[in-house]
């Protein structure tokens, strides 16, 4: 194995040296406690993945309506900015670098698992299909109150508000979450806008929402520090649109405009539909036509499938979601072509250190 090969070798992200294209995928794991507090369980976790050339902490929330999930972080009190804080300085001592995820569900959520009980928002009245684990059960996505065209500025100031606080929790920069059918998605996706406003019908006025969020957190906190993630041709939470091709090629060409430090994508097949609009579709390379700046990939990636992808200038980083739970050095791993471990599904959203902290790195008697 060359370790020269690219996928091993360091990339300039803004101001960061990364010290390798490895990315740890952002990862819900339900394990924040009492108001969306990380603990030091978070910072042990983080602090074993560190050797990732740049970590992706999990979806958190930027308020308490836009939490969805229970035990899920959040960035909008001081607390949780003390709290971050540890983390970060965990990370940051072993070298790493660590963006966050900022979040807002919109109809993907429900009121029993806000602190406030809020009722769910969303571009349209419509409610996602399916049901959302609550502490009370498994309940159905309620019906969200439509926001009115003057709620979208506060919800834009709560992303800025909630970048803000990030970097003065220690974060390298934010992450938008613009995939996987929440908020941002719901602007976009024609499936859950029915607007009439300036914010929905037309693809220009669809995306008006991602570039508003973009361009007010890049003016916040610089533009190399905001990345911004989407999931083109996904139709998780009930994304759809009879043209997503047109739809994310708007989109994309608009956040290159805004020059953001990286454009983050997900393969769609990942949600295991073959029914998902865009399998088989070339999602890099997608991207990377419509996308002047750094690109990252995610969504099934192997060790094989990673190193062609950085090798062939497919994607400049590759993002591992499932396999970076249970292989916490994972880059070491795939540097030697040592064996992997496979994740424990069953961990993914429980509490406590089991399944989040508990697998090992690799014994040194199994480096070839
Ligand atoms: C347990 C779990 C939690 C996830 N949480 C998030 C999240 O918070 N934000 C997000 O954008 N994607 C989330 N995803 C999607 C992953 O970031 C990634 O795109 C997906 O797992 C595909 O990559 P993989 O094949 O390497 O696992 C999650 C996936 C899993 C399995």
């Amino acid at each position: 194995m060359k370790s020269g090969d690219p996928l091993f070798s360091p990339f300039r992200l803004g101001d960061r040296e990364l010290a390798n294209r490895i990315v740890l995928a952002p990862l819900t794991r339900s394990r924040a406690v009492g108001e969306g507090l990380p603990v030091d369980l978070h910072a042990e976790y983080y602090a074993q993945r560190a050797s990732a050339g740049l970590l992706i902490a999990e979806a958190t929330q930027i308020s308490s309506e836009g939490q969805g999930y229970p035990s899920t972080p959040g960035i909008y009190t001081n607390e949780q900015i003390s709290a971050w804080r540890v983390v970060t300085d965990r990370v940051h001592s072993t070298g790493g670098t660590i963006f966050l995820q900022l979040w807002h569900v919109g109809r993907a959520g429900h009121p029993a698992n806000r602190p406030g009980a809020e009722r769910s928002v969303a571009p349209s009245a419509l409610a996602a299909p399916g049901n959302v684990y609550t502490k009370g059960g498994l309940q159905p996505f309620p019906i969200p109150r439509e926001l009115s065209t003057s709620d979208i500025p506060r919800i834009v100031e709560d992303y800025v508000s909630a970048a803000n606080k990030a970097m003065a929790a220690g974060f390298d920069g934010v992450e938008i979450h613009g995939a996987n059918g929440y908020l941002v998605d719901q602007f976009l996706q024609s499936s859950s806008n029915h607007r009439s406003d300036q914010y929905g019908g037309s693809i220009e006025n669809r995306v008006r929402f991602l570039h508003l969020v973009t361009e007010a957190v890049s003016r916040a906190i610089g533009r190399s520090r905001t990345g911004v993630r989407l999931s083109p041709f996904g139709i998780f939470n009930g994304a759809s649109d009879p043209d997503p091709s047109k739809l994310f090629d708007v989109a994309i060409r608009g956040l290159s405009e805004i020059k953001i430090g990286y454009l983050h994508v997900i393969n769609p097949e990942v949600s295991g539909d073959s029914s998902a609009a865009g399998v088989g579709v070339d999602v890099a390379g997608f991207a990377r036509q419509r996308f002047a700046g750094p690109l990252i990939v995610a969504g099934g990636y192997d060790r094989d499938r990673a190193i062609e992808a950085v090798s062939s200038g497919a994607a400049d980083l590759v993002a591992f979601g499932r396999l970076f739970i249970s292989n916490p050095d994972l880059p070491r791993r795939l540097r030697l072509g040592a064996p992997l471990v496979e994740p424990d599904r069953s961990t993914f959203y429980t509490s406590g250190p089991r399944g989040y902290v508990d697998y090992p790195p690799m014994a040194t008697d199994q480096a070839r």
